[in-house]
């Protein structure tokens, strides 16, 4: 099982902002990445339709063995992670919004979650914010259009700049001082967000935290790659790839595009 490749699957481009983490921190691990943009976004779907499109996701990258699964979009883990691991045996690493790290650092004790209705609305986006941000005012955002927006190659247009100053007007009129992005497609914003935000607001992402729990996981189950050689990294879309080009056209390593029917 160790040399079997870490597969990752999102609605479509945004598990990319986490691969890139993943890839970084792993440089050593195969990784196939199934991005389903046919059926994006997940984040207006019923918790049902989530769960099942996971489902097929997680069957697809098993048949193509996979030891461990990174579902790379934070509106399937919230609505379909404990399913998942209840349903299949391999190690199963999510990301979901990262209030906890927001709640204690904020000192205006307001923090703003910019996210899909799919996980504003989810069980366990409801049980985090009790249980971490209680004592903060949490200024949530559904992110209507943006994922769309992205996907089209239209993170930095005229009309998501729009978009997403109405977002954070209310954010910033209640005076957060952190914004935490509950959509792995978001980290794509985040030089428009930039231009937007005054600078007291942080931007809180956590790919990178995705990326170390992973590490954890292979190291405690035994699971590390022990090829001496760096990842191959395998990328499959079941719309146009083009879309998945332009995303990795800058990535630091040597990546495998291809556009399946699925
Ligand atoms: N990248 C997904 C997430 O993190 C996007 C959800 C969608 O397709 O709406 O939630």
């Amino acid at each position: 099982m160790n040399n079997s490749p870490i597969g990752i699957f999102d609605s479509g481009v945004g598990g990319t902002s986490i691969w890139r983490e993943l890839q970084r921190h792993l440089p050593f691990e195969d990784m196939i990445y199934l991005a389903d943009s046919k059926n994006a976004p997940y984040g207006s779907q019923s918790k049902a339709t989530i769960t099942g499109l996971s489902r097929k996701n997680t069957d697809w990258l098993l048949n193509r063995g996979c030891k461990l699964i990174v579902v790379a979009c934070n509106t399937a883990t919230t609505n379909a992670i404990d399913v998942l691991r209840k349903e299949y045996q391999v190690p199963f690493i999510g990301i979901e919004p990262a209030i906890k790290p927001a709640a204690l650092r904020t000192d205006t004790k307001k923090v703003g979650v910019l996210a899909t209705k799919g996980t504003l609305a989810s069980h366990l986006f409801q049980t985090t914010s009790k249980n971490h941000a209680s004592d903060v005012e949490v200024v949530v955002q559904q992110g209507d259009g943006l994922v769309a927006l992205i996907e089209e190659g239209q993170s930095d247009s005229e009309v998501t700049r729009n978009l997403l100053k109405s977002y954070l007007e209310p954010m910033l009129e209640a005076d957060i001082d952190h914004l935490v992005l509950g959509c792995t497609h978001y980290p794509y914003l985040i030089p428009t967000l930039k231009e937007i935000l005054p600078g007291k607001v942080n931007i809180i992402d956590c790919g990178e935290a995705v990326a170390r729990q992973t590490a954890r996981v292979l190291e405690k189950e035994n699971l590390y790659n022990r090829k001496d050689r760096s990842g191959l990294h395998y990328f499959y879309s079941n719309a146009d790839k083009r879309i998945l080009e332009g995303f990795l056209a800058d990535s630091p390593v040597p990546v495998t595009i291809e556009q399946i029917d699925f």
